[in-house]
């Protein structure tokens, strides 16, 4: 007998069903994932949406197309749900984005100068797509292909794991890359990025998710008000087109220092030749303590609705992002126009141009290596 039916015969002679409740509370334990059609690429293939649902964490849709987190819903302080991630409501917003909302960025997020690097002595040409540099992988990277979904089950429930095969010299990168990520929901309500990838010639790897937050709500005005604790003592200074100088510079006495809570528009606007390059907060972080752990990075908190959203990553920079390039043109998922400054990414990462700069931590993946990246975006209400 089911434990609906159960239930059903025993309410009929006034008895609790505790059998039946211990199993409806197991049944009910860790993630559950539920798939449904999302529509077709225009060459047909299907795309499929995945809802990742668990008690107390932010209720989370994915699609295989770029690995995008569509929607993020999480509760305000009053327990009222938002949708806190840029988007956009279908599959065509999707195919057409240029803003990189959400999805999985490879094989190289961020920039590497001129389109080209060095490996082993052999000179790779990539394709440039910000001005003379390569961007997020180039015009068709990892965001614009269509991954492999898979359901795991396990003790802790589902988790949605999602690969991709980049062949050899796929937008210029050498060997072929096997990438596989991993979406899960943890007990505390984080939402859990795990990458992994490994590649049969020497190659560079960085990877990343491009979510944009606006813990007011998708469309709801500007971040400016959010505060920011980013736990950074130097960050990498740019030139124009946005390509690391070199120099780790300390953010002491820079309105690049959010070591304590600081509002995102306090200083955006300073007369700073960084923050004019940038265009506002376009730049890599130095995450304090060691590469390879995982550790808070950022903590963002939204007074007004009561929303905190904390980063934590094992990668050894975040890209701190101010929505500098939206413009407003641009309609999210109930209407609103994208503003300038109208959310923030935090992108962990390599350094940007690693590949071109022996100083920075390496971004080589060579053949028998394993690449491994973990990344918690925890959604709650602050205290
Ligand atoms: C990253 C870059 C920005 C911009 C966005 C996408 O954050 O650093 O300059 O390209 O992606 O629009």
């Amino acid at each position: 007998m089911t434990c609906s039916r159960r239930i059903l015969r025993l309410a009929r002679f006034g008895l609790t069903p505790i059998l039946c409740l211990g199993a409806a509370m197991t049944a009910q334990a860790g993630t559950r994932i539920e798939r449904k059609a999302f529509g077709k690429t225009t060459s047909g293939e299907s795309v499929e949406l995945y809802t990742l649902s668990r008690a107390g964490a932010a209720t989370v849709a994915i699609t295989n197309l770029g690995g995008f987190v569509v929607s993020m819903l999480a509760p305000d302080r009053a327990g009222r749900s938002a949708d806190v991630t840029l988007g956009f409501t279908g599959l065509s917003g999707y195919l057409a984005d240029t803003s990189y909302f959400g999805c999985l960025v490879g094989r190289y997020a961020n920039r590497i100068a001129k389109a080209a690097f060095s490996l082993d002595g052999k000179r790779y040409a990539l394709s440039a797509n910000d001005g003379p540099n390569t961007l997020h992988g180039g015009p068709t990277g990892f965001c614009r292909r269509l991954w492999a979904a898979k359901v795991k089950s396990g003790q802790d429930g589902d988790a949605l794991e999602l690969t991709y095969v980049s062949r050899d010299g796929e937008e210029g990168y050498p060997g072929t890359l096997t990438a596989t990520v991993v979406y899960s929901l943890r007990e505390d309500g984080g939402l859990v990025i795990d990458y992994s990838a490994t590649t049969d010639a020497p190659t560079v790897v960085n990877l990343t998710n491009h979510a944009y937050f606006n813990l007011a709500g998708e469309g709801e005005g500007t971040i400016l008000d959010h505060e920011l604790q980013l736990e950074a003592d130097a960050f990498t200074p740019v030139d124009a087109t946005l390509i690391p100088t070199g120099e780790l510079r300390p953010v002491a006495g820079t309105p690049f220092d959010f070591r304590k809570p600081v509002a995102i528009g306090a200083r955006i606007d300073a007369a700073d030749e960084q923050m004019k390059f940038g265009r506002g907060y376009d730049h890599n972080f130095v995450v304090r303590g060691s590469p390879g752990t995982l550790r808070l990075a950022a903590r963002v908190v939204d007074k007004k609705s009561g929303r905190e959203l904390e980063m934590f990553t094992t990668e050894p920079g975040v890209q701190f992002y101010t929505g500098n390039f939206l413009d407003g043109k641009t309609l999210g998922k109930a209407g609103k126009p994208y503003l300038k400054r109208g959310a923030l990414c935090l992108e962990a990462q390599h350094y940007p141009d690693s590949p071109n700069q022996p100083a920075f931590p390496s971004a080589v993946l060579r053949p028998g290596q394993v690449y491994r990246q973990t990344t918690v975006y925890r959604l709650s209400v602050a205290k």
